[in-house]
């Protein structure tokens, strides 16, 4: 039998480039091997956008094409939508009684979150809500609702894991052996930097490259590219290792041309401007048949609906499963 891995992501934008090398490649590559859930994590992105609706909305919707255009198979995986699943949000209210208000507080991750929360907003935190600091105990719900037994995340998402299973051996310590501590899978390959010289590529730090971004987009944002800053005049001779036009090249473009682009740069016979169309060309040629596999879904909204509907129900009917030993244990199965 396949194990369980299940994965979620919070629909507040589109997915870019770091996704699709990072999180996004660990999931294609995994997806065949595993009894895979995919959550478009709603009810959690609703925790910081409550006044947002429409934005998570559709943003449940532009996710959702994202994913089935960087090649995740609907047929081997449950991409579902979270709030559509009750089950999770009925475990998130026992498990709130196996965890302190202090330590929720103490999760790194969450602690993180609200430090970039206070200095954005500039209060000290007295709009931090309840559905906020709780949302650690309903990301445990999230994978526990499916017996999820592994789980392939960035490293910022480690302690929230470590809640989970903190949360998963309280409960089996008291209701007895139900529920499934997970284990974290981290993705091997490393984070993509920003064309900006950042070591991360982000929504919030304004670097990003998205698949859907049109040409003029593209284009904008390769021309701004940090290159090294020792290149003065055109032939000047340089050092490819730190410019990202180089490292963009070496994601999207052929090792040959690679190879031919390293050797002048060194010897100076490549202007930047230059390498920088190069890379244009070689990006747009990249998230070509990307953007053509999200049109489909575009014109097609109803396939997208059929998708999400069919990951939707089989999540829900593990979720009733799992949710149905956890009333028992709990000794509150009274009708059924
Ligand atoms: N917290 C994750 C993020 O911010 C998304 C997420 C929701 C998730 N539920 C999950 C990740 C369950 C792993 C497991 O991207």
């Amino acid at each position: 039998m396949k194990k369980t891995i299940l994965t979620g992501l919070r629909p507040t934008g589109n997915l870019h480039l770091g996704h699709y090398f990072g999180a996004g490649k660990t999931w294609r590559e995994i997806q065949d091997d595993y009894d895979f859930y995919l959550e478009i994590a709603d009810v959690q992105a609703l925790t910081d956008n409550f006044d947002d609706p429409e934005k998570v909305r559709k943003n449940v919707y532009e996710i959702a094409k994202d994913l089935l255009a960087i090649g995740i198979n609907p047929e081997r995986v449950h991409l579902f939508i979270q709030s559509q699943i009750p089950e999770i949000a009925e475990l998130t209210v026992y498990y709130g009684n196996l965890v302190t208000v202090s330590r929720l507080q103490r999760n790194p991750t969450v602690k993180t979150e609200i430090a970039q929360k206070k200095e954005l907003f500039g209060n000290d935190g007295e709009s931090i809500t309840y559905g906020f600091l709780g949302y650690p105990v309903s990301q445990a719900a999230d994978i526990t609702a499916f017996k999820g037994e592994v789980v392939p995340v960035g490293d910022d998402q480690v302690p929230l894991l470590e809640q989970c299973r903190e949360i998963v051996r309280k409960f089996n310590s008291i209701y007895g052996e139900i529920l499934v501590e997970p284990q974290q899978l981290l993705s091997k390959t490393p984070r993509i930097r920003g064309l900006d010289g950042n070591e991360k590529m982000g929504k919030s730090l304004g670097n990003a490259i998205y698949l859907v971004d049109d040409e003029e987009t593209i284009k904008q944002k390769v021309m701004g590219a940090v290159t090294d800053p020792n290149k003065i005049k055109k032939d000047d001779p340089a050092n490819p290792e730190i410019c990202m036009v180089y490292y963009y090249h070496q994601l999207v473009n052929n090792e040959e041309n690679n190879k031919t682009i390293c050797e002048e740069c060194k010897k100076g016979s490549r202007g930047c401007v230059q390498c920088k169309k190069d890379l244009i060309e070689a990006m747009n040629n990249f998230l070509k048949p990307i953007q053509e596999k999200r049109k489909f879904y575009e014109d097609n909204p109803e396939e997208v609906d059929k998708v999400l509907q069919k990951g939707t129900k089989e999540a829900r009917e593990k979720a009733k499963e799992v949710m149905e030993e956890v009333k028992n244990a709990m000794k509150i199965d009274y009708y059924k």
